[in-house]
């Protein structure tokens, strides 16, 4: 199966339009590169890809990836799917930049969905652009795509909600973990953006797989506190920081055969390639990769 990580930076991306701090500065100036918001695409056979999470970068990235581009029709895609980890606006407002299709199959949990149907009424608005088919998942229930060459399978993480949903909250498989697999190869996939905690089943779900994409949004816990950019806690918002008491977490030390950071916040240390912190991760062999990177698994 084929990815391409279409995005590798949290909510506001890198730089930030309203951050003028050393890190987003960096990533003006050229010193380092800018980054998108996280999103993956992934296909079985090459030729229908599918997207985890529509972000509101959407358009760049299908723009920059060859194999995203439409064709052979005049208004034909590619793209067959959004498969959506959560409802946060960073995973699903690109969803509005998709109205142009002439259909768009949406994959999510029920939580998620409902959200979609109340306080963020994406549902009720693309009805009036486009033909969209929303279809719940359940978690550890796998869907098979590309004529079986591939199947995705959500693994729930969190009960948390996005801050603009009042309630339900929380709710059971509010975000959730894709693992994503080659039927024919038996290689496998995690793709897991939000890690509010260290699961045992979870840690093993990871070592057994052979790419693994995951949270890193802060590198410790009060990151936007010290900044004073923010007074929540990485706790608050379901994000395990990289380095906790004094060493890099479990899942940063899996077994995956590759590890990939996703999901990078723009006041994370390990945006300056020459960082102490890019080298704590290099030792554990976790990578800190471009947007934009083609991967055969
Ligand atoms: C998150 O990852 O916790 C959210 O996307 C943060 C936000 O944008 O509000
Ligand atoms: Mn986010
Ligand atoms: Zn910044």
């Amino acid at each position: 199966m084929y990815v391409r990580l279409l995005g590798t930076a949290a909510g506001g991306g890198y730089p930030q339009w309203n951050c003028c701090c050393t890190q987003c500065g960096h990533a003006r100036s050229g010193r380092q590169a800018p980054r998108l918001h996280s999103s993956l695409a992934f296909s079985g056979d090459g030729k229908d890809w599918y997207l985890i999470n529509a972000t509101p970068d959407v358009r760049q990235q299908i723009e920059s990836c060859p194999e995203l581009h439409p064709g052979p029709n005049l208004r034909s895609s590619p793209i067959k799917g959004v498969f959506l980890t959560d409802a946060e606006l960073d995973h699903t407002a690109g969803l509005l930049l998709l109205r142009e299709g002439t259909a768009i199959d949406i994959y999510a949990t029920a939580p998620v969905l409902a959200a979609l149907d109340t306080e963020f009424p994406l549902r009720k608005i693309l009805s009036s652009y486009t033909a969209c088919s929303w279809n719940v998942l359940l978690p550890r229930e796998a869907i098979h795509l590309d004529g079986d060459s591939v199947s995705i399978k959500p693994v729930s993480i969190s009960t948390k909600m996005p801050r603009y949903v009042k309630l339900p909250h929380p709710a059971s498989n509010a975000v959730v973990a894709f693992e994503i697999q080659d039927l024919r190869t038996g290689r496998s996939i995690m793709f897991a953006p939000a890690l509010e905690s260290v699961r045992q089943d979870l840690i093993e779900a990871f070592d057994r797989s052979d790419l693994l994409f995951f949270d890193g949004t802060l590198w410790t816990d009060n990151e936007l506190q010290n900044l004073g950019v923010s007074n929540r806690s990485a706790a608050e918002m379901g994000h395990l920081p990289l380095f906790v008491d004094g060493k890099l977490n479990d899942v940063c030390r899996s077994g995956a055969r590759r590890k990939i950071l996703i999901h990078v916040n723009n006041t994370n240390p390990v945006m300056d390639d020459k960082s102490f912190q890019r080298e704590l991760l290099a030792a554990a062999g976790v990578e800190v990769v471009h947007d934009g990177a083609f991967i055969e698994v």
